[in-house]
């Protein structure tokens, strides 16, 4: 293993002998930051009644600030919340939908968001309209002029993914927000692979909505997440969680009281982020994206050779970050069902303690592979050899 990979692997807790492939699914969290959380945490324990009542809104405004400068947002923009999943959910509670009103995602969506749009469409009688991208993704414009096609006068609501879940691509953000506001359609963009991994500008993309969780690709501890909310919708925002709805140290009011406080609850994980933004500072933020875009272009390299088969993107830094998914034969099986895993994703961690997600996504068989600081090429070759002891032919 190269020396600097080594010192970038001995700032996690990740076991020696397990390659993990998967912080796309799961951020591993660096020593430094769980240490950040643990001592807010001690902060806590040692007088609640003092963090709470005096301390605490003053520390979230800190912790805000310094992830809005990572973001291009303003603090007073951004509240924090679990997670990405948690953040969706309040957009949707917050949407009015009447009969007939369209929600347009693209089929590259996360399956939980495909599920809270459908759930918030049935009860309203409004109706989910999916947009199939077209394949391969390559042309920015011919994707956004797809998309906008399914948009009609009665789309109330864009979402989609900067980068997808189950295809891991890079989608044309800035465009297609530009696109959306052109056409008088709000947007909500799903953005939890998108945080540390591509620069962001908030304010600049100018969507309605953005919902992220900072515990994957940033690293922070697992339970911090945020949603952006532009200033003229945060007035009609709706907490998923109804509690006191002002501010519990008697601060003037803001639209962020209600998700200050939901009850009792540790913030720690939140509190933990500007730590995180730290580690990567400290790295370099042009280091992260550069090394870990290399490995995955090598992951796509050695598994395309193996398989035969071509990648769903071109092989450019716009179309994927370090994270790729790549097509595998089906080997005559079909995708398993709801809660059932692929055979093969199994078998690699039983059998060689490989952690890598192998789904399904119409009708392909999909191997995600996600590369951190802690991976390194022996990861892939380690792989590759797995994938290449068992059959992968049609
Ligand atoms: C695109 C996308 N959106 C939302 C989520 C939900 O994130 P969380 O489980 O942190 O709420 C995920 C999780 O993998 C995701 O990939």
């Amino acid at each position: 293993m190269p020396l600097q990979t080594r010192a970038w692997r001995s700032a996690w807790s990740l076991p020696a002998d397990v390659t993990f492939l998967n912080h796309g699914s799961f951020g591993l969290v660096p020593f430094d930051v769980q240490a950040a959380r643990e001592t807010w945490q001690r902060r806590v324990y040692a007088n609640p009644m003092n963090f709470y009542l005096r301390e605490m809104e003053v520390a979230l405004v800190q912790a805000a600030e310094r992830l809005g400068h990572l973001i291009g947002a303003a603090a007073r923009d951004l509240v924090f919340v679990d997670n990405a999943t948690m953040a969706m959910n309040i957009v949707a509670q917050s949407i009015e939908l009447a009969a007939g009103d369209e929600v347009l995602l693209t089929n590259h969506e996360y399956g939980a968001v495909r599920r809270i749009w459908q759930k918030r469409c049935d009860r309203s009688g409004a109706k989910l309209v999916i947009c199939n991208l077209p394949q391969p993704l390559d042309a920015t414009s011919a994707l956004a002029d797809h998309l906008f096609s399914a948009v009609s006068a009665r789309t109330k609501l864009l979402v989609f993914s900067q980068i997808s879940s189950p295809t891991a691509v890079i989608l044309p953000a800035e465009e297609i927000c530009r696109r959306a506001r052109d056409a008088g359609v709000r947007v909500c963009v799903d953005g939890p692979h998108a945080l540390g991994v591509v620069p962001l500008n908030l304010e600049q993309l100018g969507c309605d909505y953005y919902c992220a969780s900072c515990h994957k690709w940033l690293c922070a501890p697992t339970g911090s997440g945020f949603l952006y909310v532009s200033r003229k919708l945060q007035i009609q925002l709706n907490p998923m969680m109804v509690s006191w709805g002002g501010s519990i140290a008697g601060r003037p009011p803001t639209w962020q009281d209600e998700y200050n406080w939901q009850g009792t609850r540790d913030p720690a994980a939140c509190l933990a982020i500007p730590a995180a933004i730290d580690f990567f500072e400290r790295i370099g933020w042009d280091t992260f994206r550069t090394r870990t875009h290399e490995l995955a272009k090598f992951a796509r390299e050695s598994i395309t050779a193996l398989t035969g088969m071509e990648a769903l993107v071109p092989d450019s830094p716009d179309s994927y970050g370090p994270m790729i998914s790549l097509p595998l034969p089906t080997n005559g099986l079909s995708a398993p069902a709801q809660g059932q895993r692929d055979p093969l994703q199994d078998w690699l961690w039983s059998s060689c303690r490989i952690e890598v997600p192998i789904t399904w996504w119409h009708g392909q068989r999909l191997i995600r592979v996600s590369c951190h600081l802690y991976n390194d090429e022996e990861d892939i070759e380690k792989l590759v050899k797995a994938l290449d002891r068992v059959s992968l032919r049609d």
